[in-house]
């Protein structure tokens, strides 16, 4: 549904969540912005998979590696020599395409320019076309074709005058019609190496093999190559995991779909090292984890599709490999993949370095490469599945039958950027805005929490609703004493999904908070 993605795109910039990188110029394609939103919704992501994945387990430990990458490291991986994507340029539009994301469903505008013959067909000099994304767009086809038939004729022209020139121009909506492998739309796929090189230190040559450096396009890598120091350095035994939570990046060929392929991203991978035999069985442990843990940061499991990577489509190292896929609006897409890799990867570093990567078995006393399961997930594609379940659109009736649609982000409470905003009924009373503002104190050290005094109090839980604010606690004449002994020292809590109002001591605030939340 493209309309729903483009009301959460502007929601996201309206209310802070997310913004095109450098936008005031023009804006850096594949790259965006966190505001003071979004990066609340993001840190709150990775500090609960922290908590869930290092933090509440005996078995793993966390290391924080660099971004640039040391050469050897990305040859010994094979990403420096197939860590592509195939290519395919569009003769026309000069656009570049990722082979594999070419649309099935593509609609083509094309014209012929050649002489028509007596029997109503045409001699074809030549053959133009455009390819556009989808069916639906075949108007847009057809007038790409006649800006360039424009272009090429020099002169003004369009798909009328060039029917009633008597040149030819058709339109097609039909997969059918893209053909790469006979050259009449797009050249031929070749690899394109995702990776972004550097040069390291102040060398002159930028092709010094010495000075080539990498920004790493996975966390994983620098997992692999201190595993031996985590073995040595801690008292981790088999099986166990080594988590990162950190930026990657890829010169993806078309990043798209908001920040779902991005060229800067973050990832949160674990690299779970077992003995061989118990592979198969972890695979299938951590997709349950995983599901878990997908279902408690808002991203319910039947919203997800598990796929179970067939034969064939594996990487060749794989024995086994779970895509989780989430229903997005623009299409289901993965969020993260949980891959049995046997020990390739070690193997590869050990070969690569020469350094001995074996582990040695106490018990057994044996001596091997242990195997790895791995579970890695996207930051920034786990926070745009998170936004786009929570976004609801609400219609209200109020008492006088008038109706009204209320935009609320339904984030369970843990993810919300806000916990709780507290408001003042009435800004000009002096009281209540100072018990409001003690509450603030008294809550900041533990949540993040917004005052807010202006404006209607209607007008104030709308604007927390948007935001997926679970809470709003307003001090009014009640907490005063006033109407109600009885209900003194008392605040309104405002539910944001019920929208239901309940009092509650300020004193019991923040431990009634905190079991929300956590
Ligand atoms: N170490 C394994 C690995 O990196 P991957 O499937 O290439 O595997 C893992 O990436 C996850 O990282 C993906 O499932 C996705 O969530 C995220 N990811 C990969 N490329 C991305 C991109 N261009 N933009 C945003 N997220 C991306």
């Amino acid at each position: 549904d493209p309309a729903r993605m483009e009301k959460i795109v502007s929601l996201c910039k309206r209310r802070g969540f997310i913004f095109q990188s450098a936008e005031i110029y023009g804006g850096l394609n594949g790259c965006w912005d966190y505001g003071p939103m979004g990066v609340e919704l993001k840190r709150n992501l990775k500090e609960y998979w922290w908590r869930k994945n290092v933090q509440e387990r005996e078995d793993v430990v966390g290391m924080d590696g660099s971004i640039l990458t040391h050469n050897s490291v990305l040859v010994a991986s094979g990403h420096v020599g197939g860590f592509s994507d195939p290519m395919c340029d569009c003769l026309l539009t000069k656009e570049r395409l990722r082979a594999d994301q070419v649309p099935a469903q593509s609609g083509m505008g094309f014209f012929y320019t050649g002489a028509a013959k007596k029997d109503g067909s045409w001699n074809i000099e030549k053959k133009y076309s455009v390819l556009v994304e989808s069916e639906k767009q075949a108007d847009k086809a057809r007038k790409t074709a006649a800006q360039y038939y424009a272009q090429l004729a020099g002169k003004d022209a369009s798909y009328k005058d060039m029917e009633l020139k008597g040149e030819c121009m058709e339109t097609v909506t039909d997969s059918t019609m893209y053909n790469p492998a006979n050259g009449s739309l797009l050249t031929e796929a070749r690899e394109f190496n995702l990776m972004f090189k550097t040069t390291i230190g102040a060398t002159s040559d930028e092709n010094d093999p010495n000075a080539t450096g990498w920004l790493r396009p996975e966390t994983a890598q620098s997992i692999f190559c201190q595993y031996k120091n985590i073995l040595d350095s801690s008292r981790v035994k088999l099986p166990f995991g080594i988590a990162q939570i950190g930026k990657s990046f890829r010169n993806e060929i078309n990043p798209r779909n908001f920040t779902f392929r991005s060229r800067e991203f973050e990832q949160m991978e674990i690299e779970y090292f077992c003995r061989p035999e118990d592979g198969l069985r972890l695979v299938d442990e951590w997709l349950e984890h995983r599901l878990c843990f997908y279902d408690e940061v808002g991203v319910p499991r039947e919203h997800i599709h598990i796929l179970d990577v067939p034969d064939g489509e594996r990487a060749f190292y794989s024995k086994k490999t779970y895509d989780l896929e989430y229903e997005f609006p623009f299409g289901i897409q993965e969020l993260e993949g949980i891959a049995y890799r046997t020990d390739y990867d070690l193997s590869c570093h050990q070969k690569g370095s020469g350094r001995p990567l074996e582990y040695f078995d106490e018990e057994t006393r044996e001596k091997f490469i242990p195997h790895v399961v791995e579970p890695s997930a996207g930051c920034d594609r786990t926070i745009l599945a998170i936004i786009c379940e929570a976004y609801d659109e609400e219609e209200l009736v109020d008492d006088k039958g008038k109706k009204d649609v209320r935009t609320v982000l339904r984030f369970v409470p843990r993810m919300a950027p806000i916990k709780a905003a507290i408001f003042p009924l009435l800004k000009k009373n002096g009281e209540q805005v100072r018990i409001a503002r003690e509450i603030e104190k008294t809550l900041q050290p533990w949540m993040s929490v917004f005052y807010d005094e202006t404006g209607a109090v209607g007008r104030r839980y709308r604007r927390q609703d948007e935001v997926g604010t679970p809470f709003c606690i307003t001090v009014d004449f009640e907490t005063l004493g006033e109407n109600d002994a009885s209900l003194k020292g008392t605040v309104t809590i405002r539910h944001r999904d019920s929208m239901k109002q309940e009092r509650v001591a300020i004193e019991d605030l923040l431990h009634w908070l905190i079991a929300r939340i956590r």
